[in-house]
C-alpha cells in the first residue's frame, strides 16, 4: 500500500470535484459547530495526502498547531510543501504512539476508510482528542459504487472477452474488492460510531455522478488520480510493468463508462468519558451493577 502512494504521488488528484466539494461541506461543517469563535486550535489529519484540507483549515486563520499524518513519504513531502504542518510518516493505526494522549482539538479522516476500519479511525480519535474534541469523517461507500453501478457490469464484460488479458480484470478486481474496507452506506457506519462513543452533530450526503468518455480519461481518473489504483496493488510485481498492464486493459473496456459515487460527509463529538471525571460525575449511580471496575485511558 505505501509504495502505491508512493508512486502516484504526482499525479494523485486533490483538487478534483468530488474532493472539493466533500472538503468544503466538511469545513463548512467544522466552522459551523466546532470552530466558530475559538482560535490556537491543535487538529491532526489522518492520512493527509498532499495537506488540501489543513491548507482550507489554515486559512481559517483559527489553527495553532497542524500536524498530519501519512504512510507514504512522499505525500506527506508534498503536504508539508503546501501547508505549514509537522508531518508524521506513520500508519493510522499507530498514530497513538506518536501524539499524546487527549491532546488535539480535532481529528480529520478523509478518504482513508478504503484503507483502515473505521473502528481503527474511532479508536485513534479517542486516544489524540480532547474531551469533547471534534471528528471530521469523509467516505465514499458501496452504496451505488459496487452493486447498481459500473464495476459489475464491467467484470461482466471483461470476464466474456476472448482476449486474456481483459480476463485478467476480474480476477485482479475480486482480489482487490475485499481489501477495499469502504463502508456499505450510513447505517453501518452509523452503529460503529454508536459502539465506537462519538455523537453524530452534521452529517451530509452527496452523489457524484461520473462519465469516462475515453480510455485516457479512465486511465487518469483510475489509476494516475488513485481512485481505482488498489485494483493494482501486487506487492513486488514493478509498478510500471503494472501500469503498462492497466493501461492495455483500459483501453480496451467499453466507454463511455457511467458511475455515482456516494460520499458521506460527518462531524463527529467524542463522547467517551473522561479517565479524569470522577465516577458520579461520568454520571453513574452509586449503587449500579454496571458500574465499570476500570477506567478508560489510564
Ligand atoms: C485517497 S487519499 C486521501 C488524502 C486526503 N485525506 C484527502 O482527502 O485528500 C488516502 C491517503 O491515505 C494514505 N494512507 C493509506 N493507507 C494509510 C495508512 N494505513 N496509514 C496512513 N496513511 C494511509 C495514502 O498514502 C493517501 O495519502
Amino acid at each position: 500500500m505505501t509504495y502505491l502512494y508512493n508512486e502516484i504521488s504526482q499525479t494523485y488528484l486533490t483538487d478534483g470535484y468530488v474532493i472539493v466539494d466533500s472538503h468544503q461541506v466538511a469545513l463548512d461543517q467544522l466552522n459551523q459547530h466546532a470552530v466558530r469563535d475559538k482560535s490556537e486550535l491543535s487538529v491532526i489529519d489522518f492520512g493527509v495526502g498532499h495537506g488540501t484540507f489543513l491548507k482550507d483549515l489554515h486559512s481559517t486563520g483559527r489553527f495553532g498547531k497542524m500536524t498530519g499524518v501519512d504512510i507514504s513519504a512522499r505525500m506527506l513531502e508534498t503536504a508539508v510543501n503546501t501547508v505549514p504542518m509537522d508531518g508524521i510518516v506513520s500508519e493510522i493505526d499507530k498514530i497513538d504512539q506518536h501524539i499524546p494522549t487527549q491532546s488535539v482539538d480535532i481529528a480529520v479522516a478523509h478518504f482513508v476508510l478504503a484503507y483502515v476500519p473505521l473502528e481503527t479511525v474511532l479508536e485513534q480519535a479517542n486516544q489524540v482528542l480532547v474531551k469533547d474534541g471534534y471528528l471530521s469523517l469523509v467516505t465514499t461507500t458501496n452504496e451505488e459504487g459496487l452493486t447498481t453501478g459500473w464495476v459489475y457490469p464491467l467484470l461482466d464484460h471483461c470476464k466474456a472477452s476472448f482476449n486474456p488479458l481483459l480476463r485478467l480484470v476480474p480476477f485482479l478486481a475480486y482480489r482487490a474488492i475485499p481489501k477495499v474496507k469502504a463502508p456499505e452506506n450510513f447505517a453501518s457506519i452509523e452503529q460503529s460510531l454508536i459502539e465506537g462513543e462519538f455523537e453524530i452533530i452534521d452529517r451530509q450526503q452527496q452523489r457524484f455522478t461520473r462519465r469516462l468518455e475515453t480510455p485516457a480519461e479512465g486511465y487518469s481518473v483510475l489509476i494516475e488520480q488513485g481512485w481505482c489504483v488498489k485494483v493494482i496493488d501486487l506487492p513486488g510485481v514493478p509498478f510500471s510493468l503494472l501500469k503498462m498492464v492497466a493501461r492495455y486493459i483500459i483501453n480496451r473496456l467499453p466507454f463511455p463508462i457511467l458511475g455515482t459515487q456516494v460520499v458521506e460527509t460527518i462531524l463527529l463529538r467524542r463522547i467517551r468519558p473522561d479517565c479524569n471525571l470522577t465516577l458520579a460525575e461520568q454520571g453513574w449511580k452509586a449503587n449500579d451493577a454496571s458500574q465499570p471496575q476500570a477506567n478508560y485511558n489510564v
